[in-house]
């Protein structure tokens, strides 16, 4: 039996993680804390599982990080600077495992994957992230990786910034560009929830690879999996689903 704790438990995806686990048959629901209550509650599980804030989330894992307790991290906002603090609290030796996982959704990481094998065989590529009007932040964590992995696989097979003879554009009309060229566009419409498409373009054809998260439900097969496979990890930091994907 894994007894997991679950911080942000009050939340849109904290207490759908909640609800989520205590219907396993292999977990139990250990603790669950939300802002300004005490996290001892988690002191005897074997994980703790952080949907909360980005400005909350680093305080979590370094308490957990103190007490040896594995950690997964769904919260987002983790940058470089970020990971590596987390990497040197953990320091030479570390006892926990701390998952952060950028997306949960296994069809958007299989997307990701799927465009970074595509991208050498196109002369273009380019990114569109579709969302709710709500979201804060543009483009999204997972355009930003998805560019970065086209670019470097791009550059892996030798082919330089996509061709683009734009010589004149209204502010913005082409996107934003990340390193390498790769042009990425965002939509925010009320009624969506969280899509990406991903065009690719070459002599007299084009591929698109798109996938669409209807229902924060699409995140929990892979929080569980996270929660299965964290203790399969070695001690430190992990970023991303994909080795327990087997990817
Ligand atoms: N990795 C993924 O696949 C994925 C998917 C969806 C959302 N997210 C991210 O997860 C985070 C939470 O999203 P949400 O929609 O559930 O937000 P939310 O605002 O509905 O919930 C956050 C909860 O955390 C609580 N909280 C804040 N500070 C806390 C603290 N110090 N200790 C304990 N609880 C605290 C809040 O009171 C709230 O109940 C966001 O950063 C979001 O971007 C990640």
């Amino acid at each position: 039996m894994i007894k997991v704790g679950v911080l942000g438990a009050k939340g849109r995806m904290g207490s759908l993680v909640c609800r989520t686990v205590a219907a396993e048959e292999d977990m139990e629901l250990g603790a669950a804390v939300d802002q300004g209550q005490p996290r001892d509650g988690l002191a005897g599980c074997d994980v703790a599982v952080d949907f909360t804030h980005p400005g909350a989330v680093l305080d979590n894992l370094r308490w957990c990080i103190g007490r040896g307790l594995d950690a997964i991290a769904g919260t987002s906002g983790f940058d470089d600077p970020k990971l590596a603090q987390v990497r040197d609290w953990l320091g030479a030796a570390p006892r926990s495992r701390v998952l952060v996982v950028p997306n949960f959704s296994v069809g958007a990481v299989l997307m990701m994957r799927f465009a970074e094998q595509a991208a050498r065989f196109f002369t273009s590529a380019e990114v569109i992230e579709l969302h709710h009007a709500g979201k804060a932040d543009a483009p999204s964590g997972t355009a930003s990786r998805t560019a970065a992995m086209i670019s470097e696989a791009r550059t892996a097979a030798g082919l330089g910034v996509p061709p683009d003879a734009t010589v004149s554009e209204l502010d913005g009309a082409r996107g934003t560009t990340l390193d390498g060229g790769v042009h990425v566009h965002s939509v925010r419409l009320a009624g969506l929830v969280a899509h990406q498409e991903v065009l690719f373009g070459g002599p007299g054809e084009v591929l698109t690879i798109r996938h669409d998260s209807l229902d924060r439900v699409s995140f929990m097969p892979g929080v569980l999996a996270a929660i299965r496979g964290v203790a399969s990890l070695p001690p430190g930091l992990t970023v991303g689903l994909d080795p327990l994907l087997g990817l």
